[in-house]
Formats: C-alpha cells, structure tokens, sequence
C-alpha cells in the first residue's frame, strides 16, 4: 500500500495555506480565492458571446514571465492571433495550439511544460479513449476527468471553457461541476458592457466573491469601483429612479433601480422585470397596494435594474418599491438618499446583511443621506452620511417625498 494512503493523526497534518499563482488580474484573483491553485482545475462557464475566450486569453497575456499555453477547439491560430491583438498585454510567453484532440494538447503541454493551460473549450475537444461525438455528454465528461487527472500529477493548472446554453446549465448539464475543483460563471447582459466573474464552486475558496469587468475595445477592463460605473449622472429630477445600496457576494455596490408605472393600455396591466425577480415584484407591488393603499390595480408596471445587472440580494426591495413609487405619483426622489432594506409582507423594513458597508459605501460615493432598517443598530456618529433608521415602507416613503 502507498504510504500517503495510510491513516494519520488529525493533529499530525500540516494545514498550511494552499499556495497560490497570482494571476496580475485582481478580480480574477478575487473570484479564485487569492488567486490560482496549482494542479486544479477550473471550469469558465457562460453563454457564448459573453466573453469567455476573450477573458482567458487576456489573463494568460497578463503572465508576463511565465510561460502559458492555450489550446483552442474552436478557433484556427490565425483567429487567436487576431484576438490577441485587440488586446493590450504582454504575449511574449504566450504558446497557442488550434487543436481538438486531447491527447494531442496533452502531449503539447508535456513537451511544453506551461505554469497554466486554458482549454477553449471543453464541448470542442474529444478522447480517442472512448468512441462517442465531440462535444457529446460522454465526451465532456471524459475528457475533464482526464484532464483532472492530468493536472493533479503534474501540478499544473488548467482552466477549461464551457459553453452553456440560456436555461444556463452547462452543456452536459452539471455532470463537469462535480469533476473539477471551480466552476466560475462568466456572466452579463449582452447588450450592455459588464460582465460579472462568479464563483458558483470553489474548493479553494468561498464562493460569495464577485469579478467585475467592463468588455472595451481592447478586452476586459477591472472594474474596482462598481458604483461609479453603475449610476448614472444625469439622474437627477428624474422619477421612477431610486438608488440602492446593495451587495453583491460580498460587495457592497450602489445600484440604481429603475421604474416605470402607466395605465394599462389593454384590460390586464402588465408587470415586466429586468434584473430583478418578477415574483418578487409582484409581492412588493400587493405590498404597496395592501399596506400603503395605492391602486396599481389598473396600472402596467416596468421594473429595470441599470447597467443590466441581475441582481439577488433582498436589501434592494425599498428601492424597488421607492422607484415604483416615485414613478406612480412622478415624483422624483430626493438625489442624495439611497436606501437599503428588505421589505416584509406586512410592509415592514427589515435588516439586511453587510449593514456597515453598504453605508459606507454611500458615504464614499457622496451620499447625503441612507435609509436603512430601524432595527438595525450602528453608530451613526462613525459616519459623515445621514443614518435614518425606518420602521415601515410608509415611514420611508415620507422622508422620500418630503426631501
Ligand atoms: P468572446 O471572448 O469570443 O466570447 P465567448 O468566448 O464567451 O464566446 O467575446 C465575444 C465578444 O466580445 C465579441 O462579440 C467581440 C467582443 N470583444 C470586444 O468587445 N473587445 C475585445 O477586445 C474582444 C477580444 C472581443
Ligand atoms: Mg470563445
């Protein structure tokens, strides 16, 4: 029997930090929990066109020193080259392969002897190991567990694209998710430029970090400061628009919540959302008109998050109903409050999670004044921003009216 097969003392095993490649790319860095893990395996899911390729080329061009490898399925060398040169960065170490058979690359990296390989992608290689069709869900799986395996004795890092379809599982569905160490999603609306980098599995880390990146011209921006890219500046006098300060994994950003209330023009109103879970609308809507006594009843309603970003966290619902609000009665709200807090059935704020931060960063985005849930306790004197605690959608409601 092998040796490292044989039981140990818990106490007797060294729990050192996993060492880490720093990637010179921070929000990757982020997302991969400090940066990559030698001989893991990572999978970059996300719909075609969103940016996959572009963002796995970019890192590897960011290397500088190292040496990287970059194996693609689906493009000729000629295509990768014209790819590399829209993007700014440093290629010199840089060695591609237009190649779909994975002994193949995996024989080039042998010869090679890369610090990371990416593999474009996984549903356009194939094993001659076993007969089935490329991109097949027997030939996906196959071929990442080989890969896997290849990775873990040589120590060498491989990132593997995955397309995935718009229900949004991945093409052979979640059979890759429990081979591979990470799976991190790329994700974004297509029509506007952010992309955000997400951590669904990490076995090196946690999985509430977010990248965020701009699509340029020239290839992914980093983008460190969310909130400025996120709010618009000509917001001001508008109704229909309130500013939430939300959090994202574990960052707090500033995000600005769109909405448009009319009269219906057919018999049933229409409710539409962008961005935000319908569902979830149409409860914050009976809310308003149950609890505060405004008839939407007859009233088509239009909910938009800006900037295309979907977003998850509760804390955004005042400023959902805020938006809806101010669009009903054209109002626009005062431009220097945002507000947080999620909002109950009976029309109660309650606490959210990350209070701290998300005051923070209003105060640093130059927020005058926050609305945050009254039961939540913080010690407003830390701050330069207002702190206003509110009980009920209708105690918020009059301060946001009012000025
Ligand atoms: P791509 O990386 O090919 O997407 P994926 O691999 O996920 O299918 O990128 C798709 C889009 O990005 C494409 O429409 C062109 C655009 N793009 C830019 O806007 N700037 C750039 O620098 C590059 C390389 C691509
Ligand atoms: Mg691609």
């Amino acid at each position: 029997m092998a040796k490292g097969s044989l039981p140990q003392r818990l106490q007797d095993v060294q729990a050192t930090e996993e060492m880490r490649i720093d990637m010179h790319n921070g929000e990757f860095n982020r997302v991969l929990g400090g940066g990559l893990v030698p001989g893991s395996l990572v999978l970059l899911g996300g719909e075609p066109g969103i940016g996959k390729s572009t963002l796995a080329l970019q890192v590897l061009m960011q290397q500088g020193e190292r040496k990287t490898f970059y194996a693609s399925g689906e493009e000729s060398a000629r295509q990768i080259k014209l790819r590399a040169e829209r993007i700014a960065g440093n290629a010199e170490n840089l060695y591609i392969s237009s190649e779909t058979s994975l002994e193949r690359i995996l024989e080039q990296v042998k010869e090679l002897e890369p610090e990371i390989v990416v593999i474009d992608s996984i549903q356009t290689i194939g094993t001659e190991a076993i007969e089935a069709t490329i991109g097949s869900l027997s030939q996906v799986r196959e071929c990442a567990a080989r890969i896997m395996e290849f990775a873990k004795t040589r120590n060498i890092p491989f990132i593997i694209i995955g397309h995935i379809n718009k229900e949004g599982s991945l093409a052979g569905p979640k059979v890759l998710e429990h081979i591979v160490d990470t799976v991190l999603q790329f994700e974004g609306d297509q029509q506007y430029m952010y992309r955000i980098l997400r951590a669904q599995k990490n076995r090196f880390g946690s999985t509430s970090e977010i990248g965020i990146y701009e699509m340029q011209q020239n290839g992914l921006r980093e983008v460190t400061n969310p909130s400025e890219l996120l709010l618009s500046t000509a917001r001001e006098g508008l109704s229909g628009i309130a500013i939430a300060a939300a959090v994202e994994g574990v960052r707090p950003f500033l995000i600005e919540v769109q909405a448009l209330v009319s009269s219906a023009a057919y018999g049933t109103p229409q409710r539409s959302s962008t961005g935000f879970d319908g569902r979830r609308l149409n409860m914050l809507l009976a809310v308003l008109e149950k609890r505060v006594g405004f008839k939407l009843l007859q009233k088509d309603v239009f909910l938009n998050i800006a900037g295309g970003l979907k977003v998850q966290d509760p804390a955004i619902d005042l400023a959902v109903l805020a938006a809806v609000l101010s669009s009903n009665m054209d109002i626009a709200l005062d431009a220097g409050t945002c507000l947080c807090g999620e909002v109950g059935l009976a029309g109660e704020i309650r606490p959210v999670n990350r209070i701290e931060q998300r005051i923070a960063e209003a105060q640093k985005l130059g927020f005058k004044r926050i609305l945050i849930p009254a039961e939540q306790k913080i010690d407003a004197k830390r701050y330069s921003i207002e702190v206003v605690g509110v009980k009920k959608v209708t105690d918020a409601f009059r301060l946001l009216i009012k000025g």
